[in-house]
């Protein structure tokens, strides 16, 4: 890339090839019209002849497409937290968020299992917060960790009657490495053998130091079924939120993380989407990894049609050309011809990384391998 032959250098400086070809013999280098030469050599020839090499800036269809520049200050205003329920199976994720909302999804869902990361909203004292629900089964590692990787603050809810379990640990484990704040619900407090104090003192085994026994960790003791501790934990999770002053540009395209994406039979490949900033509106055209496509319909977490979502809003979407990988980024933009350029692209890159699995071995990579 950090090449041109000495043909297209001399054309370019307005030189004849034999002048070219004489600059470089004088100094050493035999070259004839058709070879490469380097930056170097190019440049010292050229200054040879009374002219200046430039690096050419060689723009991609990506970054000509994707608007990533950073937000001026000025542009910024607050917005919602993202905070991600996790925890063991089990231990009232689902539960808690139906207290929140004042509704009844864990009751319905098959089994009382969450296999998907709901994305939810609600408002606390006036204002809002976007909740993401995650499933505990431990076949579902990658959906905890891409929860902990878009938020500002993970619940980690621990059973008081269970204590601290394998998918407790884990969470633990990817909140810590997506370096987001942790507060602690002990639930099911109103059980008959609830233990909070040996959930405490297992806390403090993973570095979690609850703040009554002179820690950092904010630990509340809570019951999602009851509804003993939720106002106290919410106050708590508000004004961690608060010291965070989170903010976002609305005034800019949509863009975030695909949350999860499925093909529904009606309606074609949906997508729930994270908007993280600007603002995502209907009839956009997005690209999210290999896929790309006009946002046709866009539903709130109730199901209600959106015409615009801002920053820290869950949305579904339809009007992709196919179901995104969960966790991709998602971008708005504006040419479409464009975006399907670059996901032609992209897949064109997928399937020559397909086609060869065995990375090349070169002396810059040799002991690395080794
Ligand atoms: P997964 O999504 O499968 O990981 O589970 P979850 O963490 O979402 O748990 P869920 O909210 O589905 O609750 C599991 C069971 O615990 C249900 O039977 C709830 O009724 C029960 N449960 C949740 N919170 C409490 C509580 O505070 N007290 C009591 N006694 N039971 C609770
Ligand atoms: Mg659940």
């Amino acid at each position: 890339p950090d090449e041109i032959s000495v043909g297209e250098l001399a054309s370019r400086m307005k030189k004849t090839g034999a002048e070219v070809v004489k600059c470089l013999m004088k100094n050493g280098v035999m070259a004839s019209l058709s070879q490469m030469i380097d930056f170097d050599t190019a440049s010292f020839v050229a200054e040879e002849l009374g002219c200046k090499v430039e690096k050419e800036v060689v723009v991609t269809i990506e970054e000509k497409l994707i608007d990533t520049t950073e937000d001026r200050p000025e542009d910024l205003v607050p917005r919602a937290p993202v905070v991600v329920v996790m925890g063991h199976v089990d231990h009232g994720k689902t539960s808690l968020l139906d207290t929140i909302r004042n509704t009844s999804v864990a009751s319905g869902e098959a089994g009382g299992i969450t296999q998907h990361i709901g994305a939810y909203q609600a408002q606390i004292n006036g204002k809002p917060i976007t909740f993401l629900d995650t499933p505990g089964h431990e076949a579902f590692t990658s959906m905890r960790a891409r929860g902990a990787m878009v938020t500002d603050i993970a619940i980690l809810m621990v059973a008081a009657d269970d204590g601290i379990m394998p998918q407790t640990v884990e969470s633990i484990n990817h909140a810590k490495a997506a370096n987001i704040p942790i507060i602690v619900a002990v639930n099911k407090i109103d059980k008959e053998n609830a233990n909070p104090d040996r959930v405490m003192q297992q806390l403090t085994e993973y570095g979690l130091v609850p703040e009554e026994w002179g820690g950092e960790t904010i630990v509340c003791k809570i019951s999602a079924k009851k509804h003993i501790g939720i106002e106290n934990l919410l106050e708590n999770l508000a004004l961690l939120a608060e010291v965070q002053e989170l903010k976002a540009n609305p005034n800019r395209a949509g863009q975030g993380t695909v949350i999860e994406a499925r093909l529904d039979k009606g309606r074609g490949p949906v997508a729930t989407l994270l908007v993280q900033n600007g603002t995502l509106k209907q009839g956009d055209i997005i690209i999210a990894g290999t896929s790309v496509g006009r946002v046709r319909t866009m539903l709130d977490y109730r199901g209600n049609r959106l015409t615009e979502a801002g920053p820290s809003v869950p949305v579904e979407i339809a009007g992709l050309s196919e179901a995104p990988v969960a966790g991709a980024p998602f971008f708005a933009v504006a040419d479409e011809r464009m975006a399907r350029e670059l996901v032609e692209q992209r897949k064109a890159e997928e399937r020559a990384k397909a086609a060869a699995p065995v990375q090349k071995v070169s002396l810059e990579n040799l002991f690395d391998q080794i």
